[in-house]
């Protein structure tokens, strides 16, 4: 409609947002969170602040934009119409368990489909990555650009390991071939930042089977602004099976190194 905000105020207030959610959630961490409860598998926990940041996003989004839809990994979807919020209120629950200081809230928001704003609030670091569709890729003022120009066998990738129950012995077979082909892997713990970090050249390029949207839709569309390349395997879109992120040329070195090991098929 004529009187929707542009991608750079969807992004402002979503970062308003993100760091509303990270100052409650530096605050109210107790020395020792508990586990509420588990998911899929033994590593897929939710704290009682998982909960707590969630409502907290929604009320906000719900104030300032009370017709939107949102989706959000806590409380599901709710609402419909142009425009949807994508929450995911802690990514990287296993290292906000345990104290790591890689975790964030990740905020993106769709309008007709189309992710046009992405926030992702890095919150032990004090860095809130923000993007807009066709504005750029910013951290504390400074434009991000993704390395470019790194062959595969120079790259520092990132990886998750879906939770879904029964991947782990594909995840482990298939690391047997990624890490004898780059220059080192990393497992941080939080796909949001991990894109961020593809984003701002702290790592070269990244790939996980089985992230959800929420994890990926804000930090995707940062590191596309960056200038990354975000898709499938096979020219699939970038979705919930396989996931690959990196510079164009890299990213086909990767996928071509992926797409043979079959790695979206289960144990
Ligand atoms: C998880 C993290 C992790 C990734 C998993 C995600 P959560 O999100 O992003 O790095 O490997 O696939 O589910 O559950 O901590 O929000
Ligand atoms: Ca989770
Ligand atoms: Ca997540
Ligand atoms: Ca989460």
């Amino acid at each position: 409609s004529a009187s929707l905000p542009t991608p750079e105020e969807f992004a402002a207030l979503a970062e308003e947002i993100a760091r509303e959610a990270g100052a409650m959630l530096l605050e109210k961490r107790p020395a020792r969170p508990q586990v509420l409860l588990t998911k899929s598998s033994p590593t897929d926990v939710v704290t009682a602040l998982d909960r707590a940041a969630e409502e907290l996003i929604r009320d906000r989004i719900k104030a300032a934009r009370p017709g939107d839809a949102i989706l959000g990994e806590e409380g599901g979807a709710t609402g419909e119409g142009a425009v949807r919020w994508v929450v995911d209120p802690i990514d990287g629950t296993v290292n906000f368990l345990y104290g790591l200081p890689e975790w964030s809230v990740s905020i993106a928001v769709e309008v007709e489909g189309r992710i046009v704003a992405g926030v992702v609030n890095v919150v032990p670091r004090g860095e809130v990555f923000t993007a807009s569709l066709g504005g750029g890729a910013w951290l504390a003022g400074e434009r991000l650009r993704c390395n470019t120009g790194v062959p595969l066998s120079q790259a520092l990738i990132g990886t998750g390991f879906g939770y879904q129950a029964g991947r782990r012995k594909v995840q482990a077979e298939v690391l047997t071939h990624v890490l004898p082909a780059v220059r080192d892997v990393r497992r941080a713990g939080s796909a949001a930042s991990d894109l961020c970090s593809v984003a701002a050249g702290r790592l070269d390029g990244y790939y996980e089977r089985g992230p959800n949207y929420w994890d990926y839709a804000a930090g995707g569309l940062v590191a596309t602004e960056a200038g990354a390349r975000i898709g499938g395997l096979h020219g699939r879109p970038y979705s919930p099976e396989m996931t690959l992120c990196a510079a164009p040329g890299l990213f086909e070195e990767l996928h071509d190194l992926l797409a043979p090991l079959n790695p979206e098929r289960d144990a």
